[in-house]
């Protein structure tokens, strides 16, 4: 398992449509150039622990697993969806269903737009139900077909295709507003969104994908009935700025730079969904390690997700760089429970944090005082 894979090498077959040529060039753009946030970060920057040098747990006793949408995790972490649609999508979603089911986290797909219009990019999902048949599986669909007429039947369609435990519904208004074919009529979202939740037998949940979730946001989407949320926050990869190189129109081009870094970093917009809503919460956006992992499950999230690194991972040694990223990552994990005192992950959830610098302003900006995290007991 040992051979790297890139884009290029798969590009020979011919991509059928062109939502699966687009999906192609994003994966693309994403492996060959710098698309992070340039003046926005995620803020967990500015998230603390407090260090506990007489700690008196036995590291390796420390319990890392969760419980999310009904499936047991080993650790609290989700491969945020990106694939799926084409040839090298179908040999990532692979690698990554063998990471997530080895392993026993959560792994999304990305949109299943292009399986719902050519029967043939089926199998790039297809593959991830059978390699993956125990771990926990979200599939994907765009707020842009939601409005398009998504019915029922194609919902049930996209959930068995992968056999979903949940199912994210990806709101992308501002990727969609620097694409000449973008999505941008989002006329009735929410009432068709709340009619298709009910018709939902498995819990939906409203993910972004680099901008995150405003409070506004956020009552709407509990009022619609979401059962989770995937923040995907800014300060990890835009996708204005994605589009920006994509794009040969100067206006689209031009728009992507001057919106680049346009949303609300990962930690505000975590810390805005605790406070608001029951139910699941993914923390996600710019996540790159276990420290930054560990910070957002303290600040409320009951599981975090990564999107780039596991592609990154993924692309250059296949599965077994991948499997030695994520030790890494849960080996930071289990030190930062460690060094708080944590023998769980919900200990983890109720340690005093000390919140400082621009996430400070930015939570007083919004009423919350971030005080309130550094009186926690534990
Ligand atoms: C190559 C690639 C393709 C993606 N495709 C999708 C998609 O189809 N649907 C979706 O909801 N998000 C998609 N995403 C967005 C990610 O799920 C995630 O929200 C975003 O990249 C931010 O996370 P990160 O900073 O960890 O990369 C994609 C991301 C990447 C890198």
């Amino acid at each position: 398992m040992e051979s790297k894979i890139t884009p290029h090498e798969i590009n020979g077959k011919k991509e059928t449509t062109i939502t699966s040529e687009r999906k192609l060039a994003h994966l693309q753009i994403c492996l060959e150039h710098d698309v992070q946030g340039r003046n926005i970060t995620t803020g967990l920057e500015d998230i603390s622990f407090v260090h506990h040098a007489t700690t008196d747990l036995n590291m390796e006793d420390i319990d890392l697993s969760i419980e999310l949408f009904g499936k047991k995790l080993q650790f609290p972490l989700v491969i945020s969806g990106m694939t799926g649609g084409h040839a090298f999508a179908q040999q990532l979603n692979d690698y990554l269903s063998q990471v997530a089911e080895k392993t026993q986290i959560g792994m999304g797909v990305g949109s299943q737009r292009a399986a719902l219009e050519d029967t043939q990019a089926r199998e790039s999902f297809e593959i991830v139900k059978r390699n993956a048949p125990t771990a926990l599986k979200i599939g994907n669909i765009g707020a842009g077909q939601i409005v398009e007429g998504l019915s029922a039947v194609d919902l049930k369609d996209i959930v068995s295709m992968i056999d979903a435990d949940a199912l994210a519904f990806h709101f992308n208004p501002l990727q969609e507003s620097i694409q000449p074919e973008g999505d941008t009529n989002l006329q009735d979202l929410m009432d068709k969104v709340s009619k298709l939740i009910n018709a939902s037998s498995i819990p939906i949940l409203a993910k972004e994908v680099g901008s995150g979730f405003s409070k506004f946001d956020i009552v709407r989407i509990k009022k619609a009935g979401f059962t989770g949320i995937d923040i995907q926050g800014a300060g990890g990869t835009s996708w204005a700025g994605v589009e920006s190189i994509r794009a040969e129109d100067p206006k689209y081009k031009n728009t992507g730079e001057v919106f680049w870094d346009w949303g609300l970093p990962t930690a505000i917009s975590t810390i805005l969904a605790k406070e608001q809503f029951n139910g699941h919460i993914i923390g996600s956006g710019g996540v790159r390690n276990g420290l930054e992992v560990a910070k957002l499950l303290a600040l409320g999230a009951d599981a975090a997700g990564m999107a780039i690194p596991f592609l990154f991972a993924i692309q250059e040694n296949s599965i077994e760089k991948s499997i030695k990223f994520l030790e890494e990552v849960t080996y930071q994990i289990r030190l930062a429970c460690f060094l708080t005192g944590s023998q769980t992950i919900n200990d983890l959830r109720t340690v005093p944090l000390i919140i400082s610098g621009k996430t400070a302003e930015l939570l007083r900006a919004f009423g919350i005082n971030p005080g309130e995290y550094s009186s926690r007991q534990n």
